[in-house]
């Protein structure tokens, strides 16, 4: 057992983003803070996904995703999508980028993917993702911060 596992690991830098999952009419979206560019050329980047999401089950079956950047402005958005629920994406302007996953208007930045492999992580899986396309979306703010997000989402129980 590590002590203080839960504040220690909040001094290593995340970013939060909205993953928007899935294409057609099968879609959702999650809070996700483990996320990072893992290749220059091509890029790509790793998610650290819950496989009992609902979530992961969309992007198996889809093989895309979107990793849209939230800003300091975005905590409600932060918390709206870090809770399972019905129909979590209704009331927030989407638009398809070209893989067919949804991207959020309301986000600083998104890079549009497709999922090329994936990989064991404890009780994660890594999807490594190659980038499509990107570009971005506010002209306003700063990226948010896991460190800046508290105990959103309630992770301090979770620590072996
Ligand atoms: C700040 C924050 C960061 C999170 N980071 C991750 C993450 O990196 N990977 C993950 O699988 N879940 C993460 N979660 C949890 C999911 O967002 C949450 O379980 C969500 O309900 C999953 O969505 P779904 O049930 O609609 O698929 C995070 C939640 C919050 C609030």
């Amino acid at each position: 057992m590590i002590e203080n596992a839960e504040t220690l690991v909040k001094q290593i830098s995340h970013g939060i983003y909205v993953i928007g999952v899935g294409k057609g009419e099968r879609q959702n979206a999650f809070t996700a803070a483990w996320v990072m560019q893992v290749s220059f050329d091509p890029l790509l980047l790793a998610i650290s996904i819950n496989p009992g999401h609902y979530s992961y089950r969309l992007l198996q079956e889809s093989g895309v995703c979107s990793v849209n950047v939230l800003g300091q402005q975005h905590y409600a958005i932060a918390e709206h999508f870090g809770r399972s629920a019905p129909d979590k994406m209704k009331g927030f302007e989407w638009q398809a980028a070209s893989t067919g996953a949804p991207v959020l208007a309301e986000s600083l930045a998104y890079f549009d993917c497709e999922v090329s492999h994936y990989a064991d992580a404890g009780d994660h899986k890594i999807a490594v993702c190659k980038v499509v396309s990107a570009a971005a979306m506010l002209n306003q703010g700063r990226p948010m911060l896991y460190n800046q997000t508290g105990d959103m989402d309630g992770s301090s129980e979770l620590y072996g």
